[in-house]
């Protein structure tokens, strides 16, 4: 049997515009997947044992094959390999929480132990960037990356093709943040196309938002270096606004951010693709992280407590 895990991931910074090779900045959650992969004499099975979000695994089925049949080909092995895997871990299926490129990165790396091939942490990366492709039609990397790497990152997509830019960004100590699901099993790939097709068709509008990600990339970097949590909150808000002007938000996500802020987060936006997915917030020290997510789970959200910052999971 071969074994495999990947981190889930939450965007503090910059999704949908990263895609567009502007930076971003992601962490690493604390929660990950697991996989195991047995060969078997004929087909491919999934148990998919990961908690969380019921319709999650459902919706994403076709797109997982898709995943799949795509890492088979990159590793070299033929379409007809026979396997069985499983999928568990304490990474909940929420979508938003880069799910899929934590399960891809699982798998890669219980294929290779299964199958007894070597590959780097660039190389499972890698593999884990063409499965990612089914599920989000022309991806930035970011989740690939952090669901490999780990820790706190900056990252830009080197829209050359070659290597994507990314580095540790080290802060001084571990920061309490919270990720609430809306509940609804948002669609990437499609909220993706929605920003690039409205880019296109209204560039007066779009380019200066762009602009604008870019200085809050930067100016969020060095909030997290100088560990001026109340800037990076303030950085998280300035975030939300520009999502919900590119038009990724939701009603469900709003509300979120609202209850988050008003029991005393120091900033809250949506992460991921949004349309549903995840709303995450920063409530540093684990009281203002229990008071932001009891109340969101008592008005019947499902809640995860991670940090940002942790090196070494
Ligand atoms: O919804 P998620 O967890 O797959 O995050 C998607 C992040 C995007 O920036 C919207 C897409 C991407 O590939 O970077």
């Amino acid at each position: 049997m071969g074994k495999g895990s990947g981190y889930g991931k939450v965007i503090l910074f910059g999704e949908h515009f990263v895609v567009h090779g502007v930076p971003g900045i992601v962490s690493a959650t604390d929660a990950k997947t697991d996989a195991e992969v047995r060969k078997i004499p004929q087909g491919i099975t999934i148990k998919d044992d990961r908690k969380g979000s019921k319709g999650y695994a459902e919706e994403k089925k076709l797109q997982q094959i898709e995943s799949i049949e795509r890492m088979l080909k990159i590793m070299g092995l033929p379409q007809t390999t026979a396997m069985s895997i499983w999928l568990g871990g304490d990474l909940p299926g929420f979508s938003g929480l880069g799910a899929s490129a934590a399960s891809s990165v699982a798998i890669a790396r219980a294929i290779a132990e299964e199958f007894t091939l070597h590959f780097s942490d660039e190389q499972i990366n890698q593999i884990a960037y063409e499965a990612e492709k089914a599920y989000a039609g022309n991806p930035s990397g970011i989740d690939n990356t952090a669901a490999t790497f780990g820790g706190l990152l900056w990252f830009q997509k080197n829209m050359r093709g070659g290597s994507d830019i990314f580095e540790k960004i080290l802060i001084k100590k571990p920061v309490e943040i919270i990720i609430a699901s809306t509940g609804i099993v948002a669609n990437t790939k499609a909220m993706v196309e929605g920003v690039a097709q409205r880019k296109k068709a209204n560039p007066e509008k779009y380019n200066p938002l762009f602009k604008q990600a870019e200085e809050l990339a930067f100016a969020g970097k060095k909030a997290l270096l100088n560990f001026d949590l109340k800037k990076v909150g303030e950085l998280m808000n300035e975030n939300h606004r520009l999502l919900q002007e590119i038009e990724v938000s939701c009603k469900e996500l709003d509300y979120l951010v609202d209850v988050a802020r008003r029991e005393g987060a120091l900033g809250a936006k949506l992460t991921g693709g949004g349309g549903g997915g995840c709303m995450t917030a920063l409530t540093p020290g684990m009281d203002l992280q229990e008071k932001v997510a009891s109340t969101i789970e008592k008005e019947g959200f499902q809640v995860l407590r991670t940090k940002i910052g942790v090196q070494k999971l």
